[in-house]
């Protein structure tokens, strides 16, 4: 893993008393990046300190036709009077919000700085003059920082060759001036604790699964107690002893150990309730007997990505010290296809009491689920669960890869999940859930089969969830589009894209802090 970039903030002012030709002395390519509003307006010490290069700007703008336009670059090299080696107007004009004529819509600062941070081309000593048109505090300075060490990251364990450009894998020291630095640091020690847990989070899903299987996922879970999480870990012989029959089903075709770790981290002052979340953690999904096409098998490491996106989460809030008690629990398995193996036609006793007919071996996750969802509200009883979890294909059919699917027993948790989706652009859709759906997962051999046919089929999924939820409010993320392989964006490059943490971390912020 490259070094993520070190931030510091100092004040414009004093960037702008170094005068135009100071860089910072050093090795690597150096760059200035200023930011422009509309028709390449400057902020007053922006302007200050590019003055002698105003006349190339202006020119350059002009060729590019450069407007300003909220993420498009313009790249000068060498200009002539600036020290640097090159100059790069980010365009932060405001984005006109078409169902509020001539409103603007607030400023994306997170996207700001994972796109500024995308035209570096190379520079590894970097100053932003952080002066964005209209009104900008020191959160807005944290959220560009966030944004571009998000965007910064990327996942090269297992590369032996370096790529010919060496500058480029060099870690980013990146400098913002702001207008107060003391404020700015401050609202960028929390926004750290997230990145790492969204770091934390895409590194376990990118892991091949012959390194991080149940075993050793467990193991990484369990370094979160350097951040005060305690963490207990659940081995075959204790879940034979709680009866986890549909989880331990999944797993018995593999060599590989099954586990559930529960993470807890209890920052409230005084000892409420937990908030719950439990994620689907299958470190492979071969599809067991009933075993899936070649052609894109090896996607499904990736079938943690729920488990990942919890641990990543807990990481976050225990690092910024968050007033909540949450639970974090993940059912880990491998599903193999074995002499041992579960079977369709099988039929396992959960934890709940209730007993399942497995009709196909590769609808998995809901079984791990079911275990770990009762397991949380009959020992814990939290104020709600959310679950996370790669569950079906189909949710992908329906949302595509830009909105999670959302299915809940609860209109204001849904509502609440609903808001922090769109502030923190890890957006939800809710989708139904009703008794009609119910009657396609009867059995005419068990209490309930684990698939529902044809049609609907993340809602069967999600059905066969709730018959494992009481009455705690609970809501159920299908990520199975956006956890893993989504298309790559300003704040994300990588293929696991750690999808969850800053929803979950800023549902906890908004509504359950304090
Ligand atoms: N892990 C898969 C779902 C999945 C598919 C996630 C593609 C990400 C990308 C899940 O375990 C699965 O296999 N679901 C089946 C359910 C079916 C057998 C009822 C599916 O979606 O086809
Ligand atoms: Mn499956
Ligand atoms: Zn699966």
């Amino acid at each position: 893993m490259p070094a993520s970039p070190t931030v510091e903030f100092v004040s414009l002012a004093d960037i702008v008393a170094a005068g135009p030709a100071a860089n910072g002395a050093g090795e690597g390519a150096s760059a200035l990046v200023v930011l422009a509003g509309e028709s390449m307006a400057f902020g007053p010490q922006t302007q200050r300190v590019t003055a002698p290069a105003a006349a190339a700007i202006e020119r350059a703008a002009r060729a590019a036709k450069f407007k300003g336009k909220s993420g498009s670059a313009l790249d000068l090299l060498a200009p002539h009077g600036l020290g640097w080696d090159r100059l790069i107007v980010v365009g932060a004009a405001p984005k006109k919000d078409d169902s509020a004529k001539d409103a603007a819509e607030p400023m994306d600062f997170v996207g700001l700085g994972g796109a500024a941070f995308g035209k570096l081309n190379g520079a590894t000593r970097v100053a932003v003059l952080f002066e964005p048109p209209g009104a900008a505090d020191a959160a807005a300075a944290a959220d560009f920082a966030l944004g571009a060490v998000l965007r910064a990251y990327k996942f090269d364990l297992y590369r032996t060759k370096k790529k010919d450009d060496a500058d480029k894998d060099a870690p980013v020291a990146l400098t913002i001036a702001v207008a107060d630095p003391a404020a700015a640091r401050a609202a960028h020690a929390p926004r750290a604790g997230l990145a790492d847990g969204v770091a934390l989070a895409r590194n376990l899903v990118n892991e091949p699964p012959n390194v991080l299987y149940p075993e050793e996922f467990a193991n990484r879970a369990k370094e979160l107690e350097k951040l005060g999480v305690s963490v207990e870990i659940l081995d075959r012989k204790a879940m034979t002893e709680l009866g986890m029959g549909a989880l331990l089903g999944v797993g018995q075709g593999s060599v590989r150990e099954s586990r559930v770790v529960v993470m807890r981290w209890n920052g409230a002052a005084t000892p409420d309730q937990p908030v719950a979340f439990v994620g689907k953690g299958v470190c492979f999904d071969s599809g067991g007997i009933s075993i899936k096409p070649a052609a894109s098998m090896e996607d499904m490491k990736g079938d943690m990505a729920g488990a990942a996106c919890v641990v990543g989460l807990m990481h976050a809030l225990a690092a910024r010290k968050a007033k909540v008690n949450a639970i974090g629990a993940i059912g880990l398995v491998e599903n193999m296809p074995d002499g041992g193996a579960q079977r369709p036609g099988d039929i396992v006793r959960s934890m709940s009491g209730q007993t399942i007919e497995i009709i196909n071996t590769d609808a998995e996750g809901r079984l791990v689920l079911a275990d770990v969802l009762w397991y949380v509200q009959d020992k814990y009883k939290p104020r709600f669960m959310v679950d996370l979890a790669t569950l079906t294909g189909a949710i992908m059919v329906a949302l595509g890869q830009e909105y999670a699917g959302l299915f809940s027993n609860n209109d204001e948790l849904s509502e609440r999940l609903k808001k922090a989706g769109e502030a923190t652009g890890e957006k939800v859709w809710r989708m139904p859930l009703a008794p009609a759906y119910d009657k396609m997962i009867d059995s005419k051999f068990a209490d309930m089969k684990n698939t529902g046919g044809r049609y609907g089929g993340s809602i069967t999924a999600a059905q066969f969830l709730q018959r494992y939820v009481e009455k705690t409010p609970w809501a159920h993320l299908d990520i199975a589009g956006t956890g893993m392989g989504s298309p790559s964006s300003d704040i994300n490059q990588s293929w696991g894209s750690g999808w969850g943490v800053r929803l979950l971390d800023r549902l906890v912020r908004d509504f359950y802090e304090g």
